[in-house]
């Protein structure tokens, strides 16, 4: 049932070329536009949307964290990200006109399920974004985007996180055709680069020996730092979490341009530092400065490794180690760049000879809250 895997969860690293195949599966109509037929919200009262709300826990919440940077840009409407057990603490915003886009894998986390209910207590549309057919969350949402992932067994998650990012740029990409805030040729772009995603997942996979070897070597390591920027952020919170659960070693994750206001005083010698690092292609200036602050990570002494794009060659001169993933858009980067990070914590895991599927302490689905 592992497929010849040694864990779930290395079945399931190497099973996001089709998961993140699935999400776009028959998404598209016959002229290529986009079809959510899950959407049991009108067109008419999505296209009213004035703000957007993300919840979720944990990993679920961090795909949300590039939700935000995706669709905002793509629609010019505002986005939220919350996690979910902090949302209805805090007397939230909230009416009729609020999209409330809940992510879960499991559909079944407490913490969301019941910020998703204060939500439509208050008035707002929700809207599901799931991987479980038919569990809690969806079935009390407004609409649902399934995942159409495939089950997910190990407790960390993997597949689902690609997944729901997909799922999540396909919502985007949907409220903008809505909206007329893109052009359809501009939307059908960056759905073609999305189905070439899964070819270059594959790729990672394929060259994922160098990861694996290098996480066998740092088994020891008492504390890994994790620096992104922009969609970055966010892969590297997840990079972080991954390593926490899984091999509980100390790992934080930062925004990059935090690192001056406090977390370089982290840094001495032979002290690892991830960084992923946006494409040179992108906004300029942020390439620049994710460069710059690998520069001052390693001269205070830092061990770099650096997730870069294929022929970024800014990078090679300041890393001890650099994996590169393929070109793709920049917002589409995260599909990519996690990848490493997940290759590189299950390993580590398993070379501690750690159980990756059933991390101590944790549940697969935290049902109380
Ligand atoms: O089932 P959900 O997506 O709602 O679960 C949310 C979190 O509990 C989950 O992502 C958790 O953080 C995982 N252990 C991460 O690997």
């Amino acid at each position: 049932e592992k497929g010849g895997y040694d864990s779930f969860m290395e079945k399931e690293i190497n099973e996001q070329p089709k998961a993140v195949e699935d999400t776009l599966l028959g998404r598209t109509d016959a002229q290529g536009r986009l079809t959510l037929d899950e959407l049991r919200i009108s067109p008419e009262q999505l296209k009213e949307t004035s703000k957007i709300i993300v919840l979720a826990c944990g990993t679920a919440a961090y795909a949300g964290t590039v939700a935000k940077y995706a669709i905002e840009h793509w629609t010019r409407i505002p986005v939220e990200v919350e996690l979910a057990h902090e949302f209805r603490y805090r007397d939230p915003i909230i009416d009729q006109t609020t999209l409330v886009v809940s992510i879960s894998q499991s559909g079944e986390t407490m913490d969301t399920l019941m910020a998703v209910r204060y939500a439509k207590e208050q008035g707002a549309r929700t809207l599901s974004i799931c991987n479980t057919n038919g569990s809690t969350i969806p079935r009390e949402s407004d609409a649902v985007l399934y995942l159409h992932a495939g089950p997910e067994i190990a407790v960390a998650s993997t597949k689902a996180f690609l997944a729901m990012i997909t799922a999540s740029y396909l919502l985007g990409l949907y409220l903008a055709q809505l909206r007329g805030q893109l052009f359809s040729g501009q939307i059908s772009d960056i759905l073609a680069d999305l189905h070439k995603i899964p070819a270059k997942i594959q790729t990672i996979l394929d060259g994922a020996e160098p990861i694996k070897a290098l996480a066998r070597d740092m088994a020891q390591t008492p504390s890994v730092l994790f620096l992104g920027r922009h969609v970055g952020f966010p892969v590297a919170m997840e990079g972080a979490l991954k390593l926490k659960e899984l091999a509980y070693i100390h790992a934080e994750g930062f925004a990059a341009g935090e690192l001056k206001h406090g977390p370089i005083a982290l840094i001495e010698e032979g002290q690892p530092v991830f960084v992923v690092v946006p494409s040179p292609r992108g906004r300029d200036s942020l390439h620049s400065k994710v460069v710059s602050n690998i520069q001052e990570v390693r001269a205070r002494g830092a061990k770099t490794i650096t997730v870069a794009e294929q022929g970024d060659a800014a990078v090679t001169e300041y890393s001890e180690n650099v994996f590169f993933v393929p070109e793709t858009q920049p917002l589409l980067m995260p599909l990519l760049t996690t990848v490493p990070l997940q290759i590189f914590a299950c390993a580590l895991a398993t070379e501690k000879g750690y159980d990756v599927d059933q991390p101590r302490n944790l549940a697969k689905s935290v049902t109380v809250e």
